[in-house]
């Protein structure tokens, strides 16, 4: 039995945990089975014994994905290893893998119910003061740590060979480094109104091309650290008292500031989605000064470990120097910006939205939270050599604001 792979139903993943005597003790008989996935990939089951009531998570990777298109299947085997790796830097902070299985191409992990997915959580302005300090932490621990500056470079290109997946480099290199800044890619539906902006200025911004393909280039070139590769609010689950990151299938050596401006833009979307929806509420307010001091928190406090973990634990004998680290640090926090605007752009008009700004149903809002955001991914992009101190990002975002509603009058 499961000698080879085939795509699991709800029932056959029931027989499978069964049969491999996983997680369940034989008391525990009374199996149900849910796909529960939302994304475009995997398929995703929770699997709940209704006498115990303890549950677990199957997540399989097919060889086509939920929209049919046909993909490797080494994202599977990435996303374990990567969990399995993070579970030893930061253990609180990634689900408990029970069993990964590299024939079926799947991951029995814990199931992360009592925690609620940080997207839907901001959408319903739920703030998180620990947030700032604990993905700092992350960011350092599991992706800082794995520079050749501290690993060496002989290991360090061992494990860009392992990593390398050309399926989820080609899906990022498309959907987000491309796609969006060519007119026959560009993917609407945007609203109306955004049409003739974007594509006589902002696909037509010589400077924002030239920069996001600097960016592009540096994506596919620069194997600085070993990256989440997908570390938006919806990978993140989240709780009053902590927070666990799942889904790190598109993991890659890439720049460092892909994966903490993917952090930044996505707590933006939260965030304009707030101003246009509840532009004078106290409450609101209150959500986006939270947000506002979570994007300047994650610089200030990346810029205190980042120099302290490196001075700690640097081993190349070239790299040793303050001006040194500095010089580096700069680097990164400039990528920050650039990634972070990319992100943006991609979301609003790639093929893969989010729902923060998805689900605005007014269409003038939607239109202003999207002329915003455009704005903002620009300036990120094209202004990201001046963007390095916390401050810059809340004065982009106000800036964007006023530009934005001034255009839409
Ligand atoms: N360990 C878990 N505990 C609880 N729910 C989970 C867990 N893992 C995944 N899920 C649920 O399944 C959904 C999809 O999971 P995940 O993002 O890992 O799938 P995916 O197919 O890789 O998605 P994407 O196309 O966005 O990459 C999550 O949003 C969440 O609702
Ligand atoms: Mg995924």
């Amino acid at each position: 039995m499961y000698t080879s792979h085939f795509k699991m139903n709800e029932q056959e993943v029931i027989d499978y945990l069964k049969a491999k005597q996983l997680f369940f003790t034989a008391q525990e008989n009374k199996l149900i089975a849910k796909e529960i996935g939302d994304g475009n990939m995997n398929y995703v089951y929770r699997v709940t014994d209704q006498g115990s009531g303890r549950s677990v998570i199957v997540k399989q990777a097919d060889k086509y994905t939920r929209s049919s298109r046909k993909i490797g299947q080494k994202r599977n085997k990435i996303e374990f290893e990567l969990l399995r790796f993070e579970a030893e830097k930061c253990p609180d902070m990634v689900p408990q893998i029970f069993h990964y299985d590299e024939i079926m191409t799947c991951i029995v992990m814990e199931d992360l119910k009592a925690y609620q997915n940080m997207r839907f959580a901001l959408m319903e302005e739920k703030s998180f003061p620990f947030f700032s300090q604990k993905i700092v932490e992350f960011i350092i621990k599991t992706i800082v740590s794995t520079m050749d500056s501290f690993v060496g470079p002989m290991f360090k290109r061992k494990q860009v060979q392992k990593y390398t997946n050309v399926d989820a480099c080609d899906i990022t290199e498309r959907l987000v480094l491309t796609n969006p800044y060519r007119e026959k890619y560009a993917q609407a539906p945007i609203e109306e109104v955004n049409l003739p902006y974007l594509y006589n200025h902002f696909q037509m911004d010589q400077q924002l091309l030239l920069e996001a393909a600097k960016l592009k280039y540096k994506f596919k070139n620069e194997t600085q650290a070993l990256l989440h590769g997908d570390l938006h609010s919806g990978s993140i689950f989240i709780n009053q008292t902590g927070m666990k990151i799942i889904d790190p299938e598109f993991a890659c050596y890439a720049p460092i500031g892909y994966d903490i401006g993917n952090v930044i833009a996505n707590l933006f979307f939260a965030h304009i989605r707030s101003y246009v929806l509840n532009p004078g509420s106290e409450q609101s307010k209150y959500f986006r000064q939270w947000i506002e001091n979570t994007v300047m928190g994650i610089i200030t406090d990346f810029t205190k470990k980042f120099l302290l973990y490196f001075q700690e634990n640097v081993t190349d004998a070239m790299e040793k120097s303050q001006d040194y680290r500095q010089w580096l640090l700069h680097l990164i926090l400039e990528d920050t910006a650039g990634y972070a605007g990319l992100e943006i752009n991609r979301r609003i008009i790639g093929i893969a939205k989010v729902k923060d700004i998805e689900s605005i149903q007014d269409k003038n809002q939607k239109a202003l939270a999207e002329r915003i955001l455009l704005m903002l991914g620009r300036n990120l992009i094209v202004n990201r050599t001046q963007i390095k101190a916390a401050e810059n990002y809340t004065a982009a975002l106000a800036e964007a604001c006023a530009l934005a509603e001034r255009e839409m009058k």
